[in-house]
């Protein structure tokens, strides 16, 4: 079997042009475990230990932010059983995490309406929000019942409010104010989006944020998602030439 150099994979990332922000579709889940035999449950257990993973990676390479995709406005269509297990798992992860996290200053921050979610669920990332609030590390972002579009929708709504208010012009309104009506008004827009699994879309994935934003795909299912796959999406994000609609 090919051994992966990772110290090799590392030194090939320009440490001077890292990401500031990647995000992750975290796809293939419960491909990954059709494949074994296993219920698709057993492909979310196993997505969570790369999380852990990429997480560490990550902010180890003094990346500032890195985007999740836990759970989407969708994703409610699926089975209860499987939500009911994706909600557990994000438990699980939370307290297992939430002591390293905060070690290592990382700062969590959600995005999404997350009181939609279980209360067992938003009591915990209320305890891990309040825990690392003033982390001044990696932002972990994680979207949970986030949407874009919902998302979207939702700074209209209160856009408008706020213009209703008189707390915003009309003809103040840019596209740099629409984004701070965003759950990611703090954060730099994604420089980097990848997508494991061999699916090529963004599943209302971070709609307004990505408009500038480098895409890396690839067929490996998320929980075979390991560090060296982050390294090599940077080293390739590296050699792209990035003009923003210049030239
Ligand atoms: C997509 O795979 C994955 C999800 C909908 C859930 C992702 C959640 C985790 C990895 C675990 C919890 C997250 C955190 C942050 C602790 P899929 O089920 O759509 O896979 P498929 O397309 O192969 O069916």
């Amino acid at each position: 079997m090919k051994r992966i150099n990772l110290s090799n994979l590392i030194d090939q990332i320009d440490m001077n042009r890292i990401p500031k922000h990647i995000a992750i579709i975290m796809d293939g889940n419960g491909r990954w475990a059709k494949k074994r035999f296993l219920p698709r449950t057993a492909g979310h257990r196993e997505g969570v230990e790369r999380v852990s993973e990429i997480v560490e990676a990550a902010s180890n390479l003094n990346i500032e932010c890195l985007s999740l995709y836990a759970f989407s406005t969708e994703n409610w269509k699926r089975p209860s059983e499987e939500v009911e297990a994706l909600m557990n798992l994000l438990i699980l992860y939370i307290k297992r995490e939430l002591d390293r996290l905060h070690k290592n200053n990382i700062r969590l921050q959600t995005m999404g309406d997350i009181y939609k979610l279980p209360t067992k669920v938003v009591d915990q990332v209320e305890i891990a929000l309040e825990k690392t609030k003033d982390n001044t590390g990696m932002v972990l972002n994680i979207g949970l019942n986030y949407g874009g579009r919902d998302e979207i929708v939702r700074a209209v709504k209160n856009i408008l409010a706020d213009v209703k208010k008189g707390k915003l012009k009309e003809e103040d309104i840019n596209p740099n104010i629409f984004s701070k009506y965003l759950y990611t008004s703090e954060l730099p827009d994604p420089d980097l989006l990848i997508r494991p699994s061999g699916e090529l879309r963004l599943s209302n994935f971070m709609l307004y944020q990505v408009a500038y934003t480098e895409f890396w795909f690839s067929e490996i299912y998320w929980p075979d998602f390991k560090p060296e796959h982050l390294y090599k999406a940077i080293i390739d994000y590296q050699q792209r030439d990035r003009r923003f609609g210049g030239i």
